[in-house]
């Protein structure tokens, strides 16, 4: 693995580093992701008006752009407790049975990375969201038998990166199912600025553009920028954000004008160099640059290609001329290009 990134998307302990909630808590405070809010929106208030759950929410999409968030969100404006898990953490059912026998009426149950639970686990969840029932086995071999736990009406709310990846019968499950797709550079700036007012910080609005525009349309990176210049006017300018500090504090972490980081120019480099701008498969890639498939799929890859400096074929990655021109080298279009 290489350093820590200071772009990965994939980060969350350090979202909420000096105990200052940046995460919204009503929707009319969310930013951006206008189709998603008006939806819930009309949702939340229909099961608020029939006194009844809220249908179960699927929320996929890149990571960092507010799936928690947003499930927070939810059981705020139902009024709600809600209980966080995350898929790889339950190993057994019985992990599962017991977080589901916690719930109250109406409780949001937060499953995070649901695409990473055992499916022997994920089996136990169909008839709880189908039926509110849990059937659990109790006892050994010929003692063997099954009982029937009933539960409180409860909405799931689950959250992915990869939605290919859900079984079918689970996806099938979810009444509403919303995608979140990365955030104009104009909602970033008010997340931007938003974030500023809760550091109570000084930023000029241009050091907030040059910051939005450089998150790859992902608040958690922006926040996370934002903390990270903010140290360096602290240090160097009394605390005010200027475009001057910022450019050069962005220039110091190692991030460029379009907010791709060294691990982008590994990875398009590879692409372009030892690959000769594909296609090439992922598993080659991978294998070159020393990093998971997984993480090149779910992190890396959804914005070089939103942003066109890839492509995928079926035969594989391509590098684009914006890719060569990026990097500095000269383009040739090649037979597949
Ligand atoms: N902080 C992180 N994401 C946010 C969003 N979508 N709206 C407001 N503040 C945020």
């Amino acid at each position: 693995m290489s350093a820590q990134r200071i772009v990965d998307p994939d980060l969350q302990q350090s979202d909420n580093e000096d105990g200052l909630s940046l995460r919204p808590s009503k929707l009319s405070e969310y930013i951006g992701q206008s189709q998603a809010k008006e939806m819930l929106g009309v949702y939340i208030q229909a099961a608020l008006k029939r006194n009844e759950a809220l249908d179960h929410v699927l929320l996929y999409g890149p990571p960092g752009l507010g799936k928690t968030t947003l499930a927070t969100i939810i059981a705020n404006e139902l009024g709600v407790n809600i209980k966080v898990i995350s898929g790889p953490a339950i190993e057994r059912s019985g992990d599962l049975a017991a977080i589901l026998s916690t719930l109250n009426e109406g409780d949001v149950l937060f499953i995070d990375e649901i695409h990473r639970l055992p499916r022997y686990v994920e089996e136990v969840l169909y008839s709880a969201m189908e039926d509110y029932v849990l059937d659990i086995m109790v006892g050994k071999d010929s003692q063997a038998r099954s009982i029937r736990v009933e539960l409180p009406p409860f909405t799931l709310v689950g959250a992915t990166t990869r939605f290919g990846d859900l079984a079918a019968p689970l996806r099938d499950r979810f009444g509403v199912v919303i995608r979140l797709d990365y955030y104009s550079v104009t909602d970033l700036e008010l997340i931007v600025n938003r974030t500023a007012s809760v550091y109570n910080t000084k930023i000029e609005k241009q050091a907030s553009m040059e910051l939005a525009k450089r998150s790859r349309g992902t608040p958690r990176i922006a926040n996370r920028l934002f903390r990270r210049v903010r140290d360096f006017a602290d240090v160097k300018n009394d605390g005010i954000i200027s475009l001057d500090i910022c450019k050069e504090s962005l220039k110091k972490l190692g991030i460029d004008d379009d907010g791709l980081d060294y691990t982008d120019y590994r990875y398009l480099k590879a692409l372009i160099e030892t690959f000769k701008g594909g296609p090439v498969g992922v598993e080659s890639l991978s294998a070159t640059i020393s990093e998971e498939v997984s993480t090149i799929e779910d992190v890396y890859e959804p914005y070089l290609l939103q942003e066109g400096y890839i492509k995928r074929s079926n035969r594989g990655r391509i590098a684009t001329e914006k890719a060569y021109k990026q990097l500095g080298i000269k383009y040739y279009k090649g037979l597949f290009s």
